[in-house]
């Protein structure tokens, strides 16, 4: 697994996410500028939402945000709004031949005879903590398409495991907004300048530390947690690290990234099969722990190499710093 130490010069902190892409772009295997362009596509969409977010506080107050936009659609609540918005970027932007959403029950297939790319995504995570103004997110995977380009998208195409990700990321709309992705050689983020309306590089190669001091899992679910999982729970306790939950994936991730950390969510009474759906939430951030150097699992299983069955289905997650993961894995 190739880490950022491009032969090129890398670009310093504080270039733009654009050049950074174009200047990337070799990386890839089969680069044509596709893939360049979509993950622009979606760091468009990234802004909008932000925008979107940032005005969530006064929707239904200020009259701006009224029963009908300017484009005369009805206000819609942020999920779908940001499922819209990030589903029109891709469709615009012609290099994705089909969607998979949190928000659509079936693939939305884009019929773009030209596109070779599937993009799996959760447009809002943390929804429950729009209407309180606490940080939120959206993740994105990316893949090849299996089946020739302009032919109908085949549940194959869709259905890959994570190993398969050309690329994957998230857009954090936190204290500051950040976009943070891998295209398979390190993890980069970009925070978000909103008075140039740009990217900027500011957390270049990033790596999880090892070890960190910080657990974040639901603990309302103690009672039915697994013996294992309170093992792990109760030797968190007894070393006196901090328990930290947000209850949005993107957030609670991206701290334990930059921190040290564990992040479980294991199966529960109310969610046998945990409840992080595997296409369009477990194996995005699976794909950037790995890539900095942390580790991604079902408790027992690698996430990446899962093999899906189901457009929404969901796995126990355990993902964080390597060496707090494995040992969650044997407690
Ligand atoms: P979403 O808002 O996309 O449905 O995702 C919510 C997820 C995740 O972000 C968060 O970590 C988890 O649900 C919280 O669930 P609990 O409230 O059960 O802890
Ligand atoms: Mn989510
Ligand atoms: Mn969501």
């Amino acid at each position: 697994m190739g880490k950022a130490e491009n032969s090129r010069i890398a670009l310093p902190i504080g270039s733009n996410l654009d050049r950074f892409i174009m200047r990337n772009q070799e990386d890839f295997p089969y680069a044509s500028g596709e893939l360049s362009q979509l993950l622009r596509d979606l760091a468009y969409a990234g802004k909008v939402v932000n925008r979107e977010i940032n005005m969530a506080g006064l929707a239904g107050i200020t009259g701006a945000y009224g029963a009908e936009n300017v484009q005369g659609e009805e206000q819609q609540n942020l999920d779908v709004a940001a499922d819209i918005r990030f589903t029109r970027a891709l469709k615009k932007g012609g290099e994705v031949a089909a969607i998979i959403s949190e928000e659509a029950e079936e693939i939305i297939d884009l019929s773009n005879p030209r596109s070779k790319y599937i993009v799996a995504m959760d447009p809002l995570d943390g929804s429950s903590n729009i209407d309180v103004n606490v940080s939120i997110g959206t993740i994105f995977s990316i893949y090849r398409r299996i089946s020739p380009q302009g032919s109908p998208i085949q549940m194959e195409d869709v259905l890959q495991p994570g190993k398969n990700q050309v690329a994957a990321g998230y857009i954090l709309y936190g204290s500051s907004t950040m976009m943070v992705y891998t295209t398979g050689s390190g993890v980069n983020g970009f925070t978000y300048e909103p008075s140039l309306g740009e990217y900027i590089l500011s957390h270049q190669n990033m790596q999880m530390p090892k070890d960190g001091k910080i657990y974040s899992i639901n603990e309302g679910s103690y009672k039915s947690f697994s013996e294992s999982v309170v093992n792990y729970i109760e030797s968190c306790k007894d070393k006196g690290y901090s328990a930290r939950y947000i209850g949005s994936l993107v957030a609670d991730f991206h701290r334990n990234l930059l921190k040290g950390g564990i992040y479980i969510y294991p199966s529960t009474a109310k969610a046998p099969n945990g409840k992080l759906r595997l296409l369009y939430e477990c194996n995005a951030l699976a794909m950037i722990a790995e890539q900095a150097g942390g580790r991604a699992t079902d408790g027992k299983q690698r996430i990446m190499e899962i093999e899906p069955s189901e457009l929404h289905q969901r796995v126990p997650f355990y993902v964080g710093s390597e060496n707090m993961v494995l040992e969650a894995e044997k407690a």
